[in-house]
């Protein structure tokens, strides 16, 4: 287990620090980002996305509504495969079964990038590594943001 602590003192240094850790994933895996309302999962993975080469930042919204976001690899090098990018945000689900209508197991049949926030309302499917980010929101711009892989 490696645990590394950042402190943010802004929104862009947030989605700095966000496309850093995009820039080193490796397909599949999974982020699960926790942290209050308003603490910056969204924000966090507006840099993730990008940083993994997926789409520019303000094309990156919160699927508040849509729950589950895809965004598609970088353009593949020859030989190469690009994995897709998903963003879901789990704050509206209620129950497995709730869950269950999400189809969340064709996202896991594939090799992807998968980031979830409110991840504590399902499980991580075997055999996937998870990294585990935590988002404290400490003052008003100011976050602390723990990033845990196993
Ligand atoms: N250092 C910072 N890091 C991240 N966001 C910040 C920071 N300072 C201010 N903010 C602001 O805080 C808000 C964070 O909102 P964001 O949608 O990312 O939160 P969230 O954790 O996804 O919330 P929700 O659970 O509602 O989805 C944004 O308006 C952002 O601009
Ligand atoms: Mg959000």
């Amino acid at each position: 287990v490696t645990e590394q602590r950042f402190e943010s003192k802004s929104t862009e240094e947030t989605i700095s620090l966000g496309r850093q850790i995009g820039a080193g994933l490796k397909a599949p895996v999974l982020l699960f980002l926790s942290g209050e309302l308003g603490a910056g999962k969204t924000t966090l993975t507006k840099g993730i996305v990008s940083g993994a080469g997926a789409t520019r930042e303000e094309e990156i919204t919160s699927p508040t509504f849509t729950l589950i976001h895809k965004y598609a690899g970088p353009e593949p090098a020859a030989g190469a495969d690009s994995p897709s990018i998903y963003h879901i945000d789990l704050y509206r689900i209620e129950g497995a079964q709730d869950l269950a209508t999400l189809g969340l197991d064709d996202i896991f049949d594939e090799k992807a990038i998968v980031i979830v926030e409110w991840p504590d309302r399902m499980n991580p499917p075997v055999g996937w590594p998870v990294i585990r980010i935590d988002l404290e929101h400490v003052a008003e711009e100011a976050r602390a943001i723990t990033v845990r892989s196993e």
